[in-house]
């Protein structure tokens, strides 16, 4: 990458965090590859959702499907055998990528992490006498594995993150997994890094539940953008992931990784297309392929996948402990600075949920703010202003409602009245349930960095912050009783 005029950086942040400059090479990378950033005035801060589309990996991806004839993989002409060799290039560089074993794993492209949790969810042979554990702080589309679960009359246990590091209790947890067996499949599921609370849960979780006789599910989808996962080091049985949180582009494209040993324990619902090596409508039978093939429904995404080898080079180019530091560094920056915003009468204006310093943690940072009375400020008022300023954050509970209810102390007890009131029998909308839960808040502000964050983007979103401190540091400079039904 070539040298270009760069903003000194504020003293404070290099003296804080000096591993930042080491990782200049990424504002160029920046200004050259993701110029819709710059010129567009924007400022987003919402990685966690989506990573930015690298402009020339669209361009290298243009390249391949102008200069070439793909067809459909399922074929055996020309056409299909060359976009088969492009999806196996694709397969081999995610194992490569992630330094898995091919003798061991194998990449089942999904559409995204959640298909890939299904597949997981809907296959895994459980039973009465087997269990599913899995962590408080799970996206809902782990928590929704336990609907399998349950419709095989296995039961779903939860152990809870706690306050205010929304870490779980490490004791608790090892308790759990060593209870005894009931004698069926036990899966023990939990994401490598929260997408509520950046929290990252530790990987030795992993031997530790297997040597228990569990089965491990680690959700990877938040914790690859900005962390290497090295799976001849870590050996979870199933793990998901969606492409475009690590570089972007192209969408629609998922994997679940899974150990060969754990995929022949699953047992697929159903066969479709592409998954079998013969069915038959009079025989009345079918043959499962082996591998990944027994789990791809239908024609892949063929065009899109080519693009994954060209965005894992593209990572691999940056290389993924330059991102971690960046992201480390700029997260370390906005707690610190975020933390010391107070109000005129002492009162802190923002309540973290979460680690407060680095250690253990990714770039995902949530929060309320507050009045100076202490009275929350709503979350939907942060973002209406954030969009007004072309600060691209999220607001809610991320499809995370464990790390919800647990950040704002929503209790089960509350829940259960609220659910079980007639009217909420099989309808329930987001105002009802403001009313339900009468004077909590029902979400949060979530701003999460990624591999082009800056410190401009940084203290753009500080300089934002300081309007609130300005705005409600009175009892409230709009004269209304600030709400607290949120
Ligand atoms: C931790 C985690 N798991 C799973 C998902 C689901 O990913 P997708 O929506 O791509 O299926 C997300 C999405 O934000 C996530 O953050």
């Amino acid at each position: 990458m070539g040298a270009r005029l760069l903003l000194p950086l504020p003293p404070a942040f290099s003296g804080a965090y000096p591993a930042y400059a080491a990782t200049r090479a990424l504002d160029d990378l920046r200004a050259r590859d993701y110029s819709q950033l710059d010129g567009s005035g924007h400022v987003y801060l919402d990685y966690t959702a989506g990573n930015l589309i690298p402009l020339s990996l669209v361009e290298r991806h243009m390249a391949l499907l102008r200069d070439h004839v793909l067809g459909n993989p399922h074929s055996t002409n020309p056409a299909s055998a060359l976009t088969t060799t492009h999806l196996e290039r694709a397969r081999k560089s995610v194992l490569e990528f992630f330094n898995a074993d091919p003798e061991e794993y194998v990449v089942i492209f999904t559409a995204n992490a959640t298909q890939a949790l299904k597949l997981v969810g809907e296959a895994y042979p459980f039973d009465a006498d087997g269990e599913y554990l899995l962590t408080f702080d799970n996206h809902n589309s782990v928590n929704g594995i336990r609907e399998f679960a349950r419709a095989r009359h296995c039961p779903a246990t939860y152990v809870p993150v706690v306050l205010p590091d929304m870490r779980v209790d490490d004791e608790e947890l090892a308790r759990q997994l060593a209870r005894p067996s009931r004698g069926g499949p036990r899966l023990f599921a939990y994401p490598a890094q929260s997408n509520f609370s950046g929290v990252q849960h530790p990987l030795d979780w992993i031997p530790l539940a297997q040597k228990h006789g569990w089965d491990v599910l680690l959700d990877a989808a938040a914790f690859t953008p900005t962390n290497v996962l090295d799976l001849s080091r870590w050996r979870p049985d199933f793990i998901s992931q969606s492409f475009y949180k690590m570089f972007g582009y192209p969408t629609g494209v998922g994997c679940l990784i899974a150990r060969r040993a754990a995929l022949a324990k699953l047992r697929r619902p159903w066969f479709a297309g592409g998954t079998i090596t013969i069915a038959s409508v009079q025989g009345d039978r079918f043959y499962l392929a082996e591998g990944e093939s027994g789990f791809e429904d239908g024609t892949p995404d063929y065009l899109a996948l080519p693009a994954i080898t060209f965005g894992l080079q593209h990572i691999a180019a940056i290389g993924i402990d330059a991102i971690h530091a960046r992201v480390t560094c700029l997260t370390g920056w906005l707690l610190d600075r975020l933390g010391a915003l107070h109000h005129a009468n002492g009162n802190p204006l923002a309540r973290i949920y979460g680690p407060r310093s680095t250690g253990g943690r990714g770039g995902t940072v949530t929060f309320n703010f507050y009045d100076s009375q202490g009275r929350p400020i709503d979350h939907r008022v942060v973002e209406e202003r954030a969009n007004a300023a072309s600060i691209s954050l999220r607001t809610g509970c991320f499809c995370n409602p464990g790390g919800g209810e647990i950040a704002l102390g929503i209790t089960g007890t509350e829940l259960a009245s609220c659910f079980h009131q007639p009217e909420h029998e099989t309808r329930l909308t987001i105002e009802d349930f403001r009313l339900c839960i009468d004077g909590k808040s029902t979400g949060a502000v979530r701003v999460s960095l990624g591999l082009v964050t800056n410190v401009e983007d940084v203290d753009a979103f500080i300089r934002f912050a300081e309007t609130f401190l300005s705005a409600f540091a009175g009892a409230d400079v709009e004269g209304r009783q600030t709400e607290r039904v949120l």
